[in-house]
């Protein structure tokens, strides 16, 4: 039997997050410029090369995979890929998930449902449309509603992703908190990430979730849940509401300790830290010789290279990002 992947750090990698396009039909001002560049075609890997490397890794022991962008349903192809990863969700796979802008979902969740997906993440930072349109710089809150009605009619598990934003949706947290628990979402609050550069200075609307965690105890009782998805966020349940709250805090409250994840862009580089290092070709050894070889042994140098943590930091950066690469490229 072939190694599980475990890191220099003893940490078992078992949560691969494997991006299928860098594309997306949103311009998050936090995420991408306006103008953003996305990959040449050409680069990215096809859905036979991203299937033999989710089976390269689920031979290596990773039980959970997550798609991820860009946006991942703006790939024409990405259904017939979730149904073919799906037949093995029982068995390699205890889950198989997603995360989208949901601005196409309500085409797609019955089918994605129907391919063995239970739960789903969407983003969306704000029920404003004209704050969407702001954030997003697309008119596309509709759509995105449409999606998570849809996902929730196809028997989907919601969670929503909330960008914690000082000056944009602040003041919204605790509607959006509210009104995703009355419709049995849960939600989870983000600290931006220094990720890319972007059109604006992150440090303009960075907000520390401790901040936003001292007044929802003012207005509610969080209490500290021992729920985990094997992912960074920490879960509170809220007693009045009866919903769930997670709190995702890279810069507040550091989460690597616990890593068990890499990331795979859509060109097959694996980033073994979104905080970053090096990133090991992936893409080189599935179109080599002996392609389930060559993987293993780029999965072996993953593991040795992974580092300890991240060194995100927003308020010194400045508008200088610590990352170059957009969270478009690796999916978070
Ligand atoms: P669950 O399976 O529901 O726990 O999902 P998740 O939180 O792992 O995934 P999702 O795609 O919803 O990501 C939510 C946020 O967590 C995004 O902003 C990601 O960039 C961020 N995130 C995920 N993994 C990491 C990580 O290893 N490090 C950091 N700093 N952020 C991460
Ligand atoms: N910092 C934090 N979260 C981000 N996301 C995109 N860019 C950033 C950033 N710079 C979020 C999206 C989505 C998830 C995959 O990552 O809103 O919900
Ligand atoms: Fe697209 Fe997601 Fe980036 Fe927004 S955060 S622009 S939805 S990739």
């Amino acid at each position: 039997n072939p190694a599980p992947l475990v890191d220099g750090f003893n940490r078992r990698v078992s949560y691969l997050r494997l991006s299928v396009t860098d594309r997306c039909d949103l311009r998050c001002t936090y995420c991408m410029p306006e103008r953003m560049t996305f990959l040449p075609r050409a680069e990215i890997l096809t859905l036979e090369e991203l299937y033999g490397l989710a089976r390269g890794f689920m031979e290596r022991g990773i039980t959970k995979i997550r798609l991820t962008g860009g946006e991942p349903l703006v790939r024409r192809d990405v259904i017939s890929f979730v149904k073919t990863l799906g037949r093995h969700v029982g068995s390699e796979l205890d889950e198989l998930t997603l995360t989208t802008n949901a601005t196409q979902l309500a085409q797609h969740a019955q089918a994605i449902a129907d391919a063995g997906v239970k739960r789903i993440n969407i983003s969306l930072d704000t029920l404003d449309p004209e704050t969407f349109q702001r954030l997003t710089r697309r008119a596309a809150l509709p759509m995105v509603l449409a999606g998570i009605d849809a996902a929730q009619k196809a028997g989907l598990r919601v969670k929503l992703n909330c960008v914690a934003l000082k000056g944009i949706n602040d003041r919204e947290i605790p509607h959006m908190i509210a009104w995703a628990h009355k419709r049995g979402c849960e939600l989870t609050l983000i600290e931006t990430m220094p990720l890319g550069e972007v059109d604006q200075d992150r440090a303009d609307h960075y907000l520390p979730l401790p901040a936003v965690m001292d007044d929802l105890d003012e207005r509610w009782t969080l209490v500290p849940s021992t729920h985990t998805t094997g992912g960074p966020a920490r879960y509170f349940d809220i007693a009045e509401t009866g919903g769930r709250l997670g709190m995702i805090t890279p810069l507040t409250n550091n989460f690597c300790a616990g890593c068990n994840r890499v990331r795979v862009t859509a060109t097959g580089q694996l980033y073994p830290c979104l905080g970053g290092g090096e990133c090991v070709d992936l893409r080189r050894a599935m179109r080599s010789g002996d392609p389930q070889g060559n993987l293993a042994a780029a999965l072996d140098t993953a593991m040795r290279i992974k580092p300890e943590r991240h060194h995100f930091r927003i308020e010194e950066a400045g508008a200088k990002p610590a990352q170059p690469r957009h969270m478009s490229m690796t999916g978070g």
